[in-house]
């Protein structure tokens, strides 16, 4: 059965592309999904340039170190001063873009495509290598692309769930125990002994303060 959530967990970093185009039914939707995003004050500061000519898709390639993956399309999310509806663009617009291309992921996954972000902002070379293939007015940023194609490797559904990043109500800090604290705790300390002697008020190493 399939679960609700599955598709966030299906979603992993696919690198490797069939030569099959992406239709441009799947495209309209995916930039549909991105513009269905959440975004600061309903500003949407975004504007998207999608690619399938293969030419430019090796210029963007060979561009980025972390990018060289031969995707069938390639969606250019940017953000754009030009289009943005209110202020709240100058603060948000990372943010706006950054929830829109999660959403080109995820939907991506649920039609069986193959994703992976590929990160542009704020790396200025990056930036401006993306910004002169694209041929991008000055006040457009590109903010990342998503490589997209049909799969040509599988990788298990995930969480990465930890539950040590989790914090309930507040965020407890660590307790700091010394040694002399726990001289105390185990009854090793001399009576009416309260303050630390000199040199014992050190840190205690995680495995210690477990005990
Ligand atoms: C902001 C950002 C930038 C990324 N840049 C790249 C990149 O340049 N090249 C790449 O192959 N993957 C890139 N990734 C993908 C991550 O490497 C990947 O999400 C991470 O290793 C976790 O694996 P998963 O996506 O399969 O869960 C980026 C992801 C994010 C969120």
């Amino acid at each position: 059965m399939t679960e609700p959530l599955d598709f966030i967990y299906r979603r992993r970093s696919i690198r490797k592309f069939s030569d099959q185009p992406v239709s441009q039914a799947d495209l309209d939707q995916l930039l549909k999904a991105a513009m269905a995003a959440p975004t600061a004050m309903n500003a949407r500061p975004w504007e998207f340039v999608v690619v399938t000519d293969p030419e430019v898709i090796r210029k963007i390639g060979n561009s980025l170190i972390f990018g060289n993956h031969h995707p069938a399309a390639v969606i250019a999310v940017c953000g754009s001063t030009g289009v943005a509806k209110n202020l709240a663009t100058g603060y948000f617009w990372v943010q706006d873009c950054s929830a829109a291309m999660q959403n080109i992921l995820l939907a991506a996954t649920a039609l069986n495509l193959g994703s992976v972000w590929v990160g542009v902002y704020p790396i200025r070379s990056f930036v401006r290598s993306i910004s002169h293939i694209l041929n991008l007015p000055k006040r457009v940023t590109p903010l990342g692309l998503v490589y997209l194609g049909h799969p040509a490797e599988q990788k298990p559904a995930r969480s990465q769930y930890d539950e040590k990043r989790v914090h309930w109500q507040i965020y407890e800090q660590p307790q700091k125990r010394s040694i002399w604290q726990l001289f105390h705790r185990e009854g090793m300390a001399p009576d009416g002994e309260e303050s630390t002697p000199a040199g014992l008020d050190v840190e205690l190493p995680e495995e210690i303060k477990e005990l």
